[in-house]
């Protein structure tokens, strides 16, 4: 069976855990041949090397590593026809003990790290026949929550970021976001291996459980692939019913 995205040259960052490694493997059972990026560079040659990918070990929030990193990438796949940037970092604090450093780097990794990773992509992008960036937002663009100031004005920043891509970079590139719930992941293990945490955190959402990591891959696929062919500029929340509005 011809896999969807069959002689797709794609560039994920955030590759080596949670729901970046879940993409990667998603799209290299659908046929891409890919680029993967992370800061932690055994993470990222571990998955590499499991899937016969390309690893680049590098901080997106580093604009002229990611420069010549993404360069690299472009010249190892001979082209990019897609990005996902699913690379981030949470901290969740009371704003009255939110550290600044801390906002500085959420907003330096969550919101300028893909810019700096889709500016660099963009001369290669842009000599693919229909290219496709997918930016992992979050619920925490569509609404507050606790604790979450830094995190949220970083998530809402890249969901609005993706949106005027969407608008700036047609026809032959689309732009969409991704908005998950609670996923089981590295960055939420304090949350899922703490039952009383668990119940709270799936009381408010309508389908009773958390996300797993193949609930946001598949819908990284499907704005991947042709099968988005009409959407651009989007939010789509992956959330089990929780976001609502
Ligand atoms: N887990 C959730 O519930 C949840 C919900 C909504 C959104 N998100 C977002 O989804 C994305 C993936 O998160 P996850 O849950 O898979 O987390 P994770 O911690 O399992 O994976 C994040 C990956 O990003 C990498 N990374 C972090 N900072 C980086 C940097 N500066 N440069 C390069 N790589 C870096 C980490 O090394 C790690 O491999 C993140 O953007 C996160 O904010 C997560």
């Amino acid at each position: 069976m011809i896999g969807k995205l069959e002689s797709r040259r794609i560039l994920i960052t955030g590759a080596a855990s949670g729901m970046g490694r879940e993409i990667a493997r998603l799209f290299s059972r659908e046929g891409a041949d890919l680029a993967l990026l992370d800061r932690d560079e055994a993470g990222v040659k571990a998955i590499a090397d499991e899937l016969s990918a390309k690893a680049f070990g590098c901080d997106v929030a580093d604009r002229p590593a990611v420069g010549r990193i993404v360069a690299a990438a472009g010249e190892a796949l001979a082209g990019l026809d897609g990005v996902v940037n699913a690379a981030g970092i949470l901290d969740i604090t009371p704003f009255d003990d939110l550290d600044p450093d801390s906002w500085d780097r959420m907003i330096a990794v969550n919101l300028t790290g893909p810019f700096n990773v889709v500016k660099a992509a963009l001369p290669f992008l842009r000599q693919a026949e229909r290219a496709t960036i997918v930016t992992i937002a979050s619920v925490s663009a569509l609404m507050p929550m606790p604790g979450t100031s830094g995190y949220s004005a970083s998530k809402a920043g890249v969901a609005m970021f993706t949106k005027c891509l969407g608008m700036d970079l047609g026809p032959n590139i689309r732009a969409n976001s991704i908005c998950p719930g609670v996923i089981r992941t590295e960055m939420t293990r304090f949350l899922w291996e703490n039952p009383e945490h668990t119940a709270r955190a799936t009381e408010r959402v309508s389908l009773k459980r958390l996300g797993e990591t193949d609930d946001v891959s598949r819908a990284a696929l499907f704005f991947s692939t042709e099968d988005s062919g009409f959407t651009t500029g989007t939010e789509l929340p992956v959330d089990g019913g929780f976001s609502w509005r």
